[in-house]
């Protein structure tokens, strides 16, 4: 089944030349807010704003290139932190945005079914690594296709499959010599039980982790594939030497295996997204999914309060948002923090929200 309208058939007729558009660019808010009251609140992303506290790194971490036994610590801790079966299946990257032509690419040319609606990138990354795409709904629906590619948690609805039914599927394709991409970005405050990171070893299951989100480093750039051993040792080739920067890979061993603050950052993280549901249902949002890095909410009239909240008078009570042609809003208004509107591309009427930190 087709989604309608979505970013994904932008891509296809676009072409997968074409830079995206996503949220997150403070000087395009600035250009459609001046006078905005500072700082802006950007509801845009998934990331966690309260991030993981950076180590003094050591000046010679600039002046050097990165340590290749660094590299190896990073990804015998990330093995442990996400559960993967060994150091040699993890390899890191400067974000997972990078890995993901690359990932599409471990497959011959064919058919590429993506699950939407979904993070954009996957089907232009799939066009770019040759393949048809073709936006699907459900698992069911992905028969045919040689790659199959999904968010799990999904982004942004939040809508998870189960290991069961994944594995399922990865099976199927394995029948027919084709590989099942689970793009595990958000997947740090996923239902237990449901990473893929331990069934790599099947050969034909890469699954991918974002480090930026959770820990609230996303300017960090690092991200990991995790897959057998034969895949990810070509996935290193195709990325070279000194992909990851050696501040990134300091902070990443570190925080990767700092279980407290895992735990402590799971629980407020749970905590602010109860909060913010409670604020936006009682400002007459209806919070139809999402994780607790990001809230899904519908309002019909988020258009109209977008271009309301652009009214010259009301710009002093305007915090921002967002920096996208899908665009949300914040008022900071007595009581209530927030109240937002948004339309997020490919999903009419429906708003992507993020948690407070506050
Ligand atoms: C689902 C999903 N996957 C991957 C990415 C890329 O993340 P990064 O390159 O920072 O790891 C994003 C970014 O928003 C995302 O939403």
């Amino acid at each position: 089944m087709a989604t309608s309208a979505s970013a994904t058939d932008m891509i296809l007729t676009g072409g997968a030349d074409e830079p995206l558009v996503h949220g997150g660019d403070l000087g395009a808010a600035r250009r459609l807010f001046p006078g905005a009251v500072e700082p802006f609140i950007d509801l845009s992303t998934g990331i966690n704003p309260n991030p993981y506290p950076l180590p003094r790194f050591s000046p010679a971490l600039y002046a050097r290139l990165p340590d290749p036994d660094a590299l190896d610590a990073l990804s015998a801790a990330a093995a442990r932190a996400y559960g993967a079966p060994s150091a040699a299946h993890v390899v890191a990257a400067p974000g997972t945005q990078i890995l993901l032509p690359l990932v599409a690419g471990l497959v011959r040319n064919g058919r590429a079914a993506i699950l939407t609606p979904s993070y954009p990138e996957h089907a232009r990354a799939a066009a770019l690594a040759g393949h048809s795409v073709h936006p699907v709904r459900e698992i069911g629906d992905c028969g045919g296709a040689g790659l199959v590619i999904d968010a799990n948690p999904n982004n942004p609805d939040g809508r998870v499959f189960t290991r069961t039914a994944l594995l399922a599927l990865a099976k199927d394709l394995c029948r027919r010599g084709g590989m099942l991409v689970v793009d595990e970005a958000f997947m740090d405050v996923g239902p237990p039980g449901a990473s893929l990171t331990a069934d790599v070893a099947a050969s034909n299951i890469v699954v991918l982790r974002s480090f930026g989100k959770f820990f609230g480093l996303a300017g960090t750039r690092l991200g990991f594939a995790i897959a057998a051993p034969v895949l990810a040792t070509r996935l290193r080739a195709a990325l070279g030497p000194w992909a990851v920067s050696g501040p990134a890979l300091a902070v990443g061993v570190k925080a990767l295996a700092d279980s407290t603050w895992i735990e402590r950052t799971r629980r407020r993280l749970e905590k602010d997204a109860s909060r913010l549901d409670a604020i936006l249902v009682d400002s007459g949002l209806d919070v139809v999914g999402g994780t607790s890095l990001f809230r899904l909410a519908r309002t019909e009239p988020a258009q109209s309060l977008f271009n309301h909240l652009r009214e010259p008078s009301l710009r002093s009570r305007c915090s921002i948002i967002f920096a996208n042609r899908a665009c949300a809003v914040a008022v900071q208004s007595s009581g209530a923090r927030w109240y937002l509107g948004a339309r997020f591309p490919g999903s009419c009427g429906l708003a992507a929200l993020r948690s407070s930190g506050e």
